[in-house]
């Protein structure tokens, strides 16, 4: 289980360099619909709904393309990306990333 993960994570940080790249500015516009259950700046006001503010793109993009494949399962999150391209996916990353949460210092 471990070794698998291992393996996924240097897939995921062998693929980053190749990546386009998120774009901010688009991605907070694409998430008014996230802001319902994640918060406007990410910041979860619930418990049930993982903050996503600070968190690294890169987790938030393969979060997000599992959801979409199938390998990360959940029904309210696989209802949220259907209609997601890869370059969606990346522009949220950068923008909920962007965000202060998780961290206090920078
Ligand atoms: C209806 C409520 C709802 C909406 C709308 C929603 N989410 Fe979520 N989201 C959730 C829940 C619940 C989870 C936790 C699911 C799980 O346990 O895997 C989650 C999990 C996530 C995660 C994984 C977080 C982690 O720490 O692993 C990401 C990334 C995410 N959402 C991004 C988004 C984005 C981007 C949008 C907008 C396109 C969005 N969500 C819209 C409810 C929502």
């Amino acid at each position: 289980m471990m070794r698998k993960w291992i393996v996924a994570l240097a897939m995921v940080m062998s693929c980053a360099p190749a990546l386009a790249g998120g774009d901010a500015a688009a991605g907070k516009e694409k998430s008014t619909v996230c802001a319902a259950c994640h918060g406007a700046d990410g910041v979860s006001p619930v418990p049930n709904f993982p903050k996503l503010a600070g968190q690294h793109p890169d987790y938030i993009v393969r979060a997000l393309k599992d959801y979409k494949s199938g390998d990360r399962k959940n029904p309210i999150m696989a209802g949220q990306v259907t209609n997601l391209s890869e370059q969606d996916m990346e522009d949220l990353a950068a923008y909920f990333s962007s965000q202060k949460g998780l961290y206090t210092k920078h």
